[in-house]
């Protein structure tokens, strides 16, 4: 039988340059779109395609993440004073249970390879996956769902999940060499960390969703540094695919950079306009502002 996959890690670990100043004492995993900060959204992703333990890789500055997903007693017992019942419901519902989140410090920043190997005593010998908080993505479906339910129909193997992107925009990606393809399954024959557009070998880059087999960790253990002298997690994946079934799943729904102030921008509007108490209000907004551009 399969075996489920029933761990998350959350590489978190990063320092947010390319969003400071806002990053400069907040974990940019922490930014808001909307109302809820981009960690919750991804640990929230996790929680409905059914992962029950929880692995945050994370450094110096990041506790609050930590506070984020604990208890707030002072908090709740202000809320309940109140009556504010629906969001006391939704704040005790939001968090993973006690005894199924672990942090892992990352001592040094050294790449999202290392991040990655730093859960490697956590999960042990199973299949688990990897959420990249910055790559929010709006589905009917969570990405990460549509994800195990590809793996059930391929039987196990490792899965990324996959999206076309502009080939003069490569060189932000890992990128893909497809196999077979059948329009939502790609096999994938080879991997390359932010190619320049000229030594691209398809457009259809890797979005930070993935399902990886355990022997990714043996791999890891001895990787050499890559693009960005950074251990990338996207070369090991590269040998990992050598010996063990590799896919991309093109994943119905619309992802959003938010590592970047343009794309996290877009993200807010976009969930903005997906939510029923503030649709409206904010489509006025949207109006008003283009009728003066
Ligand atoms: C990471 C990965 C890259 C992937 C990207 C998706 O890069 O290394 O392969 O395409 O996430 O967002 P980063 O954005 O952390 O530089």
């Amino acid at each position: 039988m399969l075996q489920k996959v029933r761990k998350a890690v959350f590489p978190v670990g990063g320092l947010g340059t390319r969003f400071l100043p806002a990053t400069k004492a907040m974990p940019k995993e922490m930014l808001p779109v909307v109302d809820k900060p981009l960690i919750q959204y991804a640990v929230d992703e996790a929680r409905e395609a059914g992962i029950e333990e929880f692995v945050f890789v994370t450094g110096r500055g990041k506790v609050i993440i930590e506070d984020h997903f604990d208890r707030s007693y002072e908090l709740e017992s202000v809320l309940r004073e109140r009556g504010k019942s629906d969001i006391l419901d939704e704040l005790q519902n939001s968090l993973p249970k006690t005894g199924t989140v672990a942090y892992i410090r990352q001592q040094e920043p050294e790449g999202l390879g290392h991040a990655v190997w730093c859960a490697k005593r956590y999960i042990g010998d199973e299949p688990f996956a990897v959420i990249l908080a910055d790559d929010l993505i709006l589905s009917d479906k969570p990405c990460l769902a549509q994800m195990m339910e590809a793996r059930e129909e391929l039987g196990g193997g490792n899965i990324l999940a996959a999206m076309e992107v502009s080939p003069e925009h490569t060189s932000r990606y890992g990128i893909l060499k497809p196999g077979y393809d059948n329009g939502k399954i790609i096999e994938v024959k080879h991997l390359v960390e932010k190619p320049e557009p000229k030594d691209a070998p398809s457009n259809l880059a890797v979005i930070g969703r993935y399902i990886l087999e355990p022997s990714v960790f043996d791999i890891l253990e001895n990787q050499t540094r890559g693009a960005g002298n950074e251990i990338q997690l996207t070369d090991a994946l590269c040998s990992l695919l050598k010996n063990s079934p590799f896919y991309g799943l093109r994943f119905d729904g619309t992802r959003f950079d938010c590592g970047d102030k343009i794309g996290f921008l877009h993200a807010n509007i976009a969930f903005a306009l997906k939510r029923d108490d503030m649709n409206q209000a904010v489509a006025d907004i949207i109006r008003e502002i283009s009728s003066d551009l």
